[in-house]
């Protein structure tokens, strides 16, 4: 079973997915968590670029087309094959989302990702409005900055919602605490 956890920064993403991996454990499933971007050689330079100056948007997308790649040949496909449940923080969506902000066509980049990425069976849309988010991740810049960052994460909260239709997708309202939402996405699941 493929599982994808996605959503803007501050929804609780990784101790969801934290949380999900324990629970099929506790059901004696193999189970391997992984996110992106990865730790691997594009995973970090792309994370090195958070601090170092912001790629620019063809560099970053070409980027995490390649982490993303590596990651399928070398984790997620294998350990599908091999019957493990494998559950990621982030995903092509997330490129989706992010990516489509920056100017690139949100349709056309599910579409060149999915000639190498398997389609999810589940896909979790951990929705928060903006404010609550940037409360939770408790970093506010200046004005102007502010402005932008806000009016980024709004369009990638939108992307992500656009997505609500496709059978493989469960919107989780994720103003509940972190019990309640881990109890929603297990309902869902089971
Ligand atoms: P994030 O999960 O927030 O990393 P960390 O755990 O280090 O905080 O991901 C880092 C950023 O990368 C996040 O702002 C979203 C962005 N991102 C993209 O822009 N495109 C992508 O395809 C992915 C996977 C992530």
């Amino acid at each position: 079973m493929f599982i994808v956890l996605e959503g803007i920064d501050g929804t609780g993403k990784s101790t969801q997915s934290r949380l999900l991996a324990e629970w099929f454990g506790q059901q004696g499933r193999e189970v391997v968590t992984s996110r992106e971007p990865t730790d691997g050689p594009w995973g970090r330079k792309l994370r090195e670029s958070a601090s170092t100056g912001r790629l620019s948007a063809e560099d970053e997308l070409e980027y995490f087309l390649k982490d993303r790649k590596q990651h399928v040949d070398e984790l997620i496909q294998p350990s599908l094959e091999a019957g493990k449940v494998v559950i990621l923080d982030r995903y092509y969506f997330s490129t989706m989302a992010y990516q489509g902000v920056r100017g690139f066509d949100p349709t056309e980049i599910r579409r060149k990702n999915e000639t190498f990425a398997p389609v999810p069976d589940h896909l979790f849309i951990l929705d928060l409005d903006v404010d609550r988010a940037l409360d939770r991740i408790g970093s506010r810049g200046d004005a102007a900055n502010e402005f932008e960052r806000r009016d980024a994460l709004q369009k990638c909260r939108d992307i992500f919602l656009s997505l609500k239709d496709e059978p493989f997708a469960h919107v989780i309202d994720s103003r509940r605490d972190l019990e309640e939402v881990q109890e929603a996405i297990r309902a869902e699941l089971a």
